[in-house]
């Protein structure tokens, strides 16, 4: 069963399309993120299905029940829509304690005394607050304060919460460890997660799926956060989940050519498609990094100590690579490099892409 789908939605601004036609289904219960770059209408997507907006065209569904539908002129309003919602800046209200903030959508809903006190609690204990329910916003952790927000978005009981980047006023160790506690509370209350974010760490760390959308507000993929990762459909989706290289490779007699370079290469996975004009794209941690032995020959450019990792930019045959290399596995096999060094490149993973298809991937 789905617990939301949209179905053709279209929503944009005076001269400003953003969303043309986007269609998606989340099933019940999962946990799923929509990983898109600042500016490519996430935030509006969500404040769409939470009813804060409308859209132009489409129809969406919560339960497989129609909340909008521009044709039937359905449009159901936000708190009767069923939803969690936590807002990158949908603070907490700070001259409300912990226990008023959580209480509140019990108290607009009218509930009785004695069940806002016991789904407070509940809640607060849930979300590891015990004993902090009459502090003040001003008395909490950034952490905490988030930790509130999620309760009270999840004090109704809704079937379906949504959370627009809600960790990124967090530092990055707090950053890390709250992502496995949404993720824990989703698996713990079995809440479906609509999680909409540009940080493509977290929408690994915690999806069941991930979708990926790009500055135009076109989904171009939609797969395990193994399959987004490990299977790209196009370059946009491989550059956008991490540091890419993308290196042209020429077809020549049948062999494979670097750039303009004359190097025979035992590539170890080839293109298999017609075009003479190719791209191999490799992310710096698919290399290995040796004195002498298969692979490309090249020279260190620039080398940075960066503690667990060894950065190393190489050139080969005039086109520049980022790579790394765990420092231990560094210093175990004599590769502690700097500028000048020769070096061999050898790839253990390659993604190959035909060279007319990256236009307008990479800005150089
Ligand atoms: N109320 C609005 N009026 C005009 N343009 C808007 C409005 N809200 C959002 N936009 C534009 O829509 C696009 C998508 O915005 P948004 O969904 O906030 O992006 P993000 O993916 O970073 O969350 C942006 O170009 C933004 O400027
Ligand atoms: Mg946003």
């Amino acid at each position: 069963m789905d617990n939301i789908r949209l179905d053709g939605i279209v929503k944009g601004y005076p001269d400003h399309p953003v969303l043309r036609d986007l269609s998606l289904s989340i099933k019940k219960g999962e946990c799923f993120t929509l990983l898109g770059p600042s500016g490519c209408g996430k935030t509006v997507l969500l404040r769409l299905i939470a009813g804060f907006e409308s859209p132009e065209a489409g129809r969406i569904y919560i339960d497989d029940t129609p909340v909008y539908d521009a044709a039937d002129g359905v449009d159901v309003p936000p708190e009767n829509r069923g939803l969690g919602v936590v807002f990158q800046d949908y603070a907490v209200w700070p001259h409300m304690t912990v226990f008023e903030n959580i209480a509140y959508p019990l108290k607009i809903a009218k509930r009785p005394k004695d069940e806002i006190k016991s789904r407070v609690m509940e809640m607060v204990d849930i979300v590891g607050m015990h004993g902090l329910d009459q502090r003040l916003p001003s008395e909490l952790s950034g952490g905490q304060q988030q930790r509130v927000a999620l309760a009270r978005a999840l004090v109704s009981k809704p079937s379906l919460m949504l959370l627009d980047e809600p960790l990124s006023n967090l530092d990055a160790n707090l950053r890390e460890e709250m992502r496995f506690e949404i993720k824990e509370l989703q698996r713990q209350l079995g809440v479906t997660v609509l999680y909409v974010t540009h940080d493509q760490e977290i929408g690994l760390a915690i999806s069941d799926r991930v979708a990926i959308m790009d500055d135009a507000g076109i989904i171009q993929q939609i797969g395990t956060p193994w399959e987004i990762f490990e299977k790209p459909v196009n370059p946009f989706v491989f550059n956008f989940m991490g540091i890419a290289n993308f290196i042209a490779v020429r077809r020549d007699d049948g062999n494979f050519f670097v750039g303009t370079g004359t190097q025979l290469i035992p590539w170890t996975e080839k293109p298999t498609g017609d075009a003479d004009k190719w791209v191999a794209a490799f992310r710096p941690s698919d290399v290995a990094i040796a004195h002498d032995g298969p692979g490309l020959r090249g020279v260190v450019r620039r080398a940075n100590f960066l503690g667990a990792m060894m950065d190393y930019l190489i050139e080969i045959d005039g086109t520049h690579l980022r790579t790394s290399i765990e420092t231990h596995h560094a210093i175990a096999r004599d590769l502690i490099l700097k500028a000048g060094d020769p070096v061999n490149v050898d790839f253990l993973s390659l993604h190959w892409f035909e060279a007319d298809k990256l236009k307008g991937v990479l800005s150089e």
